[in-house]
């Protein structure tokens, strides 16, 4: 027997994985912008190098044993951008579902979208539906993408089913509970999200989750997205792991 044994990989895993994980992880990935200006570049290369960074933390999330991971691609806002803008993030958008359609097999990662599809281009919509359909039975990490998603939309549109099913006197106005709230939005049968990361130096929330992150805890970083790493979101799960979550107990 070897006095030094090699380091397994689960046991580096097991080092390095904080014992408290968050179950739901919500990322604003900003910065893209700025990072392109600090380099002279268009705007445009900050996303596609942000696309790039949106792919590692992906596979970083899951190796950590992360269940739901939700990342802000597109806001409900971001169609005031230059169209020029607009066109490249639907297709770095476009270009990931293509692939990840491709390459679905070898991952175990359940594909969501959450936002209103209307406005997106047709062949946007299908390939969003084929990778929600091509996923649907993974049982390890849930991703969710918000594309034209945008928190108050979220719940103007909730609010509208609700108020047509009791119009319909299919539902009680009495039996509308947070819990039933929850089951009309996007994110309906899952967890609500325990970490919220922002990276770019910015301290707001820019409509992303509000209502499912009323108890959330917040990192913020001061790292531009396209910069982000595999060590910064390790450092907020240590980050997270140290917080004392009372949900309004003591
Ligand atoms: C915010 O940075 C970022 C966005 C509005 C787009 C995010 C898109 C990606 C990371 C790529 C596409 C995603 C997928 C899922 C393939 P900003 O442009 O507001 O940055 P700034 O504040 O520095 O201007």
């Amino acid at each position: 027997m070897p006095l030094f044994k090699k380091k397994s990989r689960t046991a580096s895993l097991q080092t390095e994985t904080p014992s408290v994980l968050p179950r739901h992880i919500g990322i604003i990935m900003d910065g893209n912008g700025r990072w392109a200006k600090k380099r002279n570049l268009p705007r445009q290369a900050g996303h596609a190098y942000g696309a790039k960074v949106f792919r590692t933390i992906v596979k970083h999330c899951e190796k950590r044993g992360i269940g739901y991971l939700t990342v802000y691609a597109f806001s409900t806002e971001n169609w005031a951008r230059p169209q020029e803008e607009v066109d490249a993030i639907m297709n770095l958008l476009r270009d990931y579902l293509k692939e990840s359609l491709r390459d679905f097999k070898k991952e175990n990662i359940r594909t969501r979208f959450i936002g209103d599809r209307g406005p997106l281009a047709p062949d946007i919509q299908e390939l969003m539906e084929e990778a929600e359909a091509s996923t649907a039975h993974k049982d390890g990490m849930t991703l969710n993408i918000a594309v034209n998603y945008g928190g108050r939309h979220e719940l103007v549109h909730a609010m509208r089913r609700m108020a047509s099913e009791a119009a319909q006197g299919r539902l009680n106005p009495d039996e509308i509970t947070e819990d039933r709230v929850s089951d009309y939005l996007y994110t309906a049968g899952q967890p609500d999200p325990d970490l919220i990361l922002r990276p770019s130096g910015e301290y707001r929330l820019s409509n992303f989750m509000i209502w499912q992150s009323a108890y959330a805890e917040y990192v913020f970083q001061d790292v531009l997205w396209p910069d982000y790493t595999t060590e910064a979101l390790d450092a907020a799960l240590k980050e997270y792991a140290k917080r004392n979550r009372r949900f309004g107990g003591i």
